[in-house]
């Protein structure tokens, strides 16, 4: 079993230090140290060590950005992630928070299921079981050097097409998916490297499709349940085409194609993972694939309207989909949008532009 990973708190409100404390110890192999004094954190902080830290904005004495920029200086916690709990998060504080080294802006009061989404994402990373500081997490994907990231672009990129032969789905299905999926991340606070990771690695989510019959795949009409359930096959085969890779977007990639239909309430496929069991880019990936799925023309159904789609999610929020998930997806309507205007389908659901 691997060693314990330790996330700090530092709030002068003890209510919230209480409430972030019972939310940390709720995950698996976490434990906490709280502080509510950051003057006396930074007395001791030549001795002090931790995997995680969430600074609240305001402190006694003390700004949580700057707390974070004299942390920093600390060679052995320079490279801690810090999540900074604020009561606003306009786009001047996530400047200064990003300058200052500061992983993420949670907005108070504090959402349990996004705070425990976001300690999760740093301590597990997208795939795998939680690693300990200084082992690598998700945030390390970004050490890759830039013709190595360049080259797996292109692996991805070329996948993408060699699946699409076979999938019957339009080609800016998986294009549009994969954007909705890097906004939704973005909105969750996660890194550019995340966000440029899942949008690279999520049109790869049906390509276990190549690996089904003609037959299947071309059949018209409703699937016996035989069918549907050799269907429900393609996340399984995906996951075996992809799991191999060493490069983490792979891994990611491998990660989302296994569990995409993965439902929240744990009544999705193919392992009837529930809540935070499933990994967060197979809840991201979820909820951007069904809201492309809906606001496209099917063989069998009309474009659903923006509105009735966003409606949708809300209402499956906490069934279907991680709530959280919904919720940045929401707060990125405006961009979601331009994205539906820019890569259209033509009206028998073939591409129509790029
Ligand atoms: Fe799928
Ligand atoms: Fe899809």
């Amino acid at each position: 079993m691997s060693a314990k990973l330790t996330v700090l708190i530092v709030d002068g409100n003890r209510t919230n230090l209480a409430l972030m404390d019972m939310l940390v110890r709720k995950l698996p192999n976490c434990t906490t140290l709280l502080q509510s004094d950051p003057a006396a954190l930074l007395a001791s902080i030549g001795r002090t060590d931790y995997d995680i830290a969430v600074f609240a904005r305001h402190l006694p004495q003390i700004d949580g950005i700057e707390l974070a920029r004299r942390v920093k200086l600390q060679p052995h916690l320079r490279d801690r992630p810090i999540l900074l709990a604020a009561d606003d998060g306009d786009s001047a504080l996530r400047a200064s928070a990003q300058q200052a080294g500061i992983a993420a802006v949670l907005l108070k009061p504090i959402d349990p299921v996004e705070f425990r989404t976001r300690i999760q994402a740093l301590t597990r990373g997208p795939t795998g079981p939680a690693s300990p500081a200084g082992e690598p997490g998700w945030d390390d994907a970004g050490a890759a050097a830039p013709e190595q990231q360049a080259r797996e672009a292109e692996y991805l990129a070329t996948l993408v097409r060699v699946a699409g032969y076979r999938d019957r789905e339009s080609p800016l299905h998986s294009q549009r998916m994969a954007r909705y999926c890097a906004i939704l991340a973005h909105n969750l606070g996660m890194s550019e490297q995340f966000c440029r990771d899942i949008r690279q690695a999520a049109p790869l989510h049906d390509i276990g499709k190549a690996g089904l019959s003609d037959a299947l795949l071309r059949k018209p009409g409703l699937l016996s349940p035989e069918e549907r359930r050799d269907m429900e096959e393609h996340t399984r085969i995906g996951h075996a085409m992809l799991k191999g890779a060493r490069s983490p977007v792979f891994r990611m990639a491998a990660d989302i194609a296994l569990t995409h239909h993965e439902r929240w309430d744990g009544s999705g496929y193919p392992q009837r993972l529930r809540g935070e069991a499933i990994p967060l880019v197979g809840r991201i990936a979820a909820v951007a694939d069904v809201f492309d799925a809906l606001t496209s023309v099917k063989a069998y159904k009309t474009a659903w309207s923006i509105a009735n789609a966003f409606s949708y999610l809300h209402d499956n929020a906490g069934e279907q989909f991680d709530p959280a998930c919904v919720a940045a997806f929401e707060s990125g309507r405006e961009e979601i949008t331009e994205v539906m205007r820019t890569m259209t389908d033509g009206d028998d659901g073939t591409a129509d532009a790029a």
